[in-house]
C-alpha cells in the first residue's frame, strides 16, 4: 500500500477522557509511533512526557509501587520513576533524586525528558503533536455542550475504534458525497453542493434540510467543524439535539484511533432514551464500520482523478496539507 508522504500531521489530538485519569494516576500511552506517559499531578493537571527515564531508561508508565510500598507513582507535581525513584515534573525537569547528594549537572537547570503540551477541555485531554516539537500554533476549541458540569447535556456516550487507516482518509470522507450511496447505501446520492468553509486551521460545513416528522416538518441542521486534523465536532439540531465530539489520533504509521463521544440534550432533566438521537448515533457508528473496509485496503494517490461531482475533496486536501511539516 502506498503511504502518504508525511505520516503525521500536527495539531491537537484527543488522547484520553478526563474521567479516566484520576489525581495521581499514571498511564502509558502510545501515539505517533512513540512511547509516552500521561499522568495527573496532585494539583490536578494532566501532563505528558516521553516515556523513558533519562537515568537508566525505565518506562515511567509501568510501576510496581503498590507491592513495594515505595512512593509513587506521582508525588506533588512530579511523576516518580518506578526503577530508582527519581522525580520529574510536567516540564520534564528532574525535581528530586532521593538518594543523591547532588543532582547531575545536566539535570540542574534544564529539562531532561521531552515534555508535551497538553490541554484539558470538553471533558477530554488533548495533546499537541508536532513532528519538530514546535509549540502550539492554535488552540483546542471549546465545545460548550461538553464543558465539565454542563447539566443540560448527558454524560458522554463513548464509541472507540482502532483501525488500519490514515487520518487524512478519514477527514476526506466528509467531503466525499458520492461514497454515501456506494459505501453506506443511502437512498439517494447526497447533493455535492454542501458548502465547506475553510478558514485557517478550521473548516466548517452546515447542512440544512427540512425533515418530515410525526410532529410536522422540522428544519434540521448539521454543523460540522474541524479544528486541525485531530479535533472535530458535529452538532445535530432541529430534529434532535445531539453533539458528537470527535477525535482522531494516529497510533503509528499504519493505525488510527478514532474516539467519538456523543452528548444528548436532556429534556426536563432526563436523557431521552432511544429516539432520533440514538438512531443518529447508531448510524454514525455503522457508517464508520462500513468506511473502515475501504480505508483498510485503499492506497493513496497524490493526484487523484477527480470529476465535477466529487465535492470539495481537492479543497479539503489543500486545507489538510497545511498541517504537514514540509522538510
Ligand atoms: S531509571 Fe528512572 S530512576 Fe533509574
Ligand atoms: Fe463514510
Amino acid at each position: 500500500m502506498k503511504k502518504h508522504a508525511n505520516p503525521y500531521p500536527f495539531g491537537w489530538f484527543k488522547i484520553a477522557y478526563s474521567k479516566d485519569l484520576e489525581v495521581g494516576q499514571v498511564k502509558p500511552i502510545h501515539y505517533f509511533g512513540r512511547e509516552l506517559v500521561l499522568f495527573r499531578t496532585e494539583s490536578g493537571s494532566p501532563r505528558v512526557l516521553d516515556a523513558y527515564c533519562p537515568h537508566l531508561g525505565a518506562h515511567l508508565g509501568y510501576s510496581n509501587h503498590e507491592h513495594t510500598g515505595r512512593p509513587g507513582p506521582v508525588v506533588g507535581d512530579s511523576i516518580v520513576c518506578p526503577f530508582h525513584g527519581w522525580q520529574f515534573n510536567g516540564a520534564g525537569e528532574c525535581t528530586h533524586i532521593p538518594y543523591a547528594k547532588r543532582k547531575p549537572p545536566r539535570a540542574c537547570d534544564q529539562a531532561v525528558i521531552n515534555a508535551w503540551s497538553v490541554e484539558e477541555k470538553n471533558q477530554c485531554i488533548w495533546l499537541w503533536f508536532h513532528p519538530e516539537n514546535e509549540k502550539p500554533m492554535f488552540e483546542v476549541v471549546d465545545i460548550p455542550e461538553a464543558a465539565p458540569g454542563n447539566e443540560e447535556w448527558s454524560d458522554f456516550e463513548i464509541h472507540e475504534w482502532e483501525l488500519k487507516a490514515n487520518i487524512q482518509d478519514v477527514a476526506e470522507n466528509g467531503a466525499d458525497p458520492a461514497h454515501f450511496y456506494y459505501v453506506h447505501g443511502t437512498a439517494e446520492m447526497p447533493s455535492s453542493d454542501t458548502e465547506v468553509e475553510f478558514n485557517g486551521h478550521q473548516r466548517r460545513s452546515v447542512i440544512r434540510s427540512r425533515m418530515k416528522t410525526p410532529k410536522g416538518v422540522i428544519d434540521g441542521q448539521i454543523e460540522a467543524v474541524g479544528n486541525g486534523p485531530g479535533q472535530s465536532y458535529t452538532r445535530f439540531s432541529g430534529i434532535c439535539e445531539t453533539v458528537l465530539v470527535g477525535g482522531l489520533v494516529p497510533i503509528d504509521e499504519e493505525r488510527l484511533k478514532i474516539s467519538f463521544s456523543f452528548l444528548k440534550k436532556r429534556v426536563n432533566g432526563e436523557v431521552p432514551e432511544g429516539g432520533v438521537s440514538q438512531a443518529i448515533i447508531r448510524d454514525i457508528c455503522k457508517q464508520l464500520e462500513e468506511d473502515s473496509v475501504i480505508w483498510e485496503h485503499k492506497t493513496y494517490h497524490e493526484r487523484p482523478l477527480l470529476c465535477d461531482g466529487d465535492g470539495p475533496i481537492a479543497k479539503l486536501r489543500k486545507w489538510f496539507g497545511q498541517f504537514y511539516q514540509v522538510a
